[in-house]
């Protein structure tokens, strides 16, 4: 079978309402699958990580059971991504029975090979983070991760024999320095392995809303969550099936949960006998005065609220426009409303709706023939796809729209330059037919370009333009050569694409 694009999110803690932090993650990885369907069979994964301690203290501080507060917070989830335009492959549940049958599996199968044995754990945990800490590793009593409260527990555990992966983990390391991106967190990883590792407890006794265990306890939240990746695509089931997905090209991830996704995630994958996935992307934060945008440190923001505000389309383009990904950037709803009228309404918009309207006085709105006279634009940008669809598989998805950029800005410079109001004045035909053609066609470019990044405004662009065919079909074959736009194509002005807006502050949740 033909390999798949893979692409995953983290399944998200239902323990409140979804911030802006969470549609971050979910909207890049759809940018990514939206370009890699362009030209292939494609998978992308998300969903909610149900079980463990953080979710059933959020349950019965609403006096529901675990269960019912799921099934009340997942149509959220789901309603979060749809606002964004997310189109997602599937998004699994780790509480549904696909899920759970597996993870027993996993359990019985690190069993069978030697990989778990009992043990006795004491030491402290962090509920917010479902993370077992060392003494040594706290920063002033406090889990180095989030700074909250730990809490002391001793417990009879299963443990996963993690120390004995260490040198395969550094060797993988050293032999795909480009498998944990960017950088830092490599470096920040490896300094970890280097140190050496502990063998990871992998059950719990003291509650039990997770996925029981036969002889007692749940299976630890974090070894359940991280197997989503594999259950939700048929892990011992169908064998063909699974790998034509699996290894997962891109698995993205926050950078504080980095250490699970490249050392527990590859030693439980090996223990299994598979593969470590391709790459792991740890990106940085959404922050709100320097600090983690988050619901416990009560600075989140509403995404349903700036949807509304700002348009889901500009917030997509903002969150992958602002900053290169993988940093951490500062939540700024002026910087929104910036990029919004400056580059959407003012740079993109603008040009949609002049050409569209010059088109419309001097040839009834039909594009004209090329004509003789060309440009020059069809060689200067014939690169322009290849190259954007690189940076965006290479997830540097502000210089991918940089790139765009520059058609859209040489197109307003066509017209200033050009003016056609002066060729149509001197009744130059071909010289205005020329013009007015490599307009449009470069706006047809723009469309499918920007399709992955603003799924719906790019949409529309494309029916003003009356141009033919599907937007996200493959951009090799349907923008191959500069002119794929028929002549006597009939365009349809109407509104502005991206009207201005008066910046004004969203309430905080
Ligand atoms: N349930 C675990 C992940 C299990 S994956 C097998 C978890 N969930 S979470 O709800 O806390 O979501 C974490 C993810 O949400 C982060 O890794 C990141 O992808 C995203 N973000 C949450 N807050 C964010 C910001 N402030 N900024 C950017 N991304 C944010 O951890």
């Amino acid at each position: 079978m033909e390999r798949a694009y893979y692409v995953t999110t983290p399944i998200y803690y239902i323990s409140g309402n979804p911030h802006i932090g969470h549609a971050y993650t979910t909207i890049v990885a759809d940018v990514l699958a939206r370009t890699a369907r362009t030209f292939g069979p494609t998978f992308f994964l998300t969903g909610t990580d149900e079980h463990g301690q953080k979710v059933a203290n959020a349950a019965a501080a609403a006096g529901k059971t675990p269960q019912e507060w799921c099934d009340e917070l997942v149509p959220r989830w789901k309603a979060l991504f749809a606002a964004y335009h997310v189109e997602y492959d599937d998004f699994i549940r780790t509480t549904e029975p696909r899920h759970v049958e597996k993870v027993l599996r996993v359990f019985e199968r690190l069993r069978e090979r030697g990989d778990v044995y009992l043990g006795k754990y004491e030491g402290w945990y962090c509920v917010s983070d479902e993370t077992f800490w060392l003494e040594s590793k706290l920063v002033n009593g406090r889990c180095p991760t989030c700074g909250r409260e730990v809490q002391w527990i001793s417990e009879d555990d299963w443990f996963f024999r993690l120390s004995a992966y260490r040198d395969r983990l550094i060797e993988h390391f050293e032999r795909n320095p480009g498998w944990v991106q960017p950088r830092s967190v490599y470096n920040e990883m490896m300094a970890i392995l280097r140190e050496g590792l502990d063998d990871l407890s992998i059950s719990r006794t003291s509650f039990d809303w997770g996925v029981p265990i036969p002889e007692g306890g749940v299976i630890y939240v974090w070894l359940d969550a991280l197997l989503n990746y594999i259950t939700a695509i048929g892990w011992s089931e169908d064998d063909a099936f699974f790998h034509r997905y699996w290894p997962a090209q891109t698995q993205l991830v926050g950078k504080e949960i980095a250490r699970f996704h490249t050392i527990i995630w590859p030693a439980i994958l090996w223990a299994l006998g598979e593969a470590a996935p391709e790459l792991v992307f740890a990106h940085g934060w959404i922050t709100v005065d320097g600090q983690k945008m988050s619901k416990s440190l009560d600075n989140a923001v509403d995404p349903f609220l700036l949807a509304d505000r700002f348009g889901a389309d500009a917030m997509r383009y903002f969150l992958l426009r602002e900053a290169p990904f993988g940093s951490d950037f500062s939540y700024s709803e002026e910087k929104i409303a910036q990029r919004r009228n400056s580059d959407l309404a003012n740079d993109l918009g603008n040009l949609l709706q002049r050409t569209l309207s010059m088109l419309a006085r001097y040839r009834d709105g039909i594009v004209p023939e090329r004509g003789a006279h060309r440009g020059g634009l069809g060689e200067r940008f014939a690169s322009l796809p290849i190259m954007v669809r690189e940076r965006i598989l290479e997830l540097r998805f502000r210089e991918a729209l940089e790139s765009i950029w520059e058609l859209v800005t040489t197109l307003n410079k066509t017209i200033d330059e050009r003016k056609p109001w002066e060729l149509h004045k001197a009744a130059r035909t071909e010289d205005l037919n020329a013009v007015l053609y490599d307009l449009c066609e470069g706006l047809r470019w723009l469309a499918m370009l920007l399709h992955p990044f603003m799924p719906e405004r790019m949409s529309e662009m494309w029916e003003q333009l009356g141009a033919p065919g599907r937007i996200d079909e493959d951009w090799a074959s349907a923008l191959g050569a500069w002119g794929g736009l028929p002549p006597a194509t009939q365009t349809a002005l109407s509104g502005p694409l991206f009207p201005k807006i008066e910046f004004e502050t969203v309430a905080s949740t």
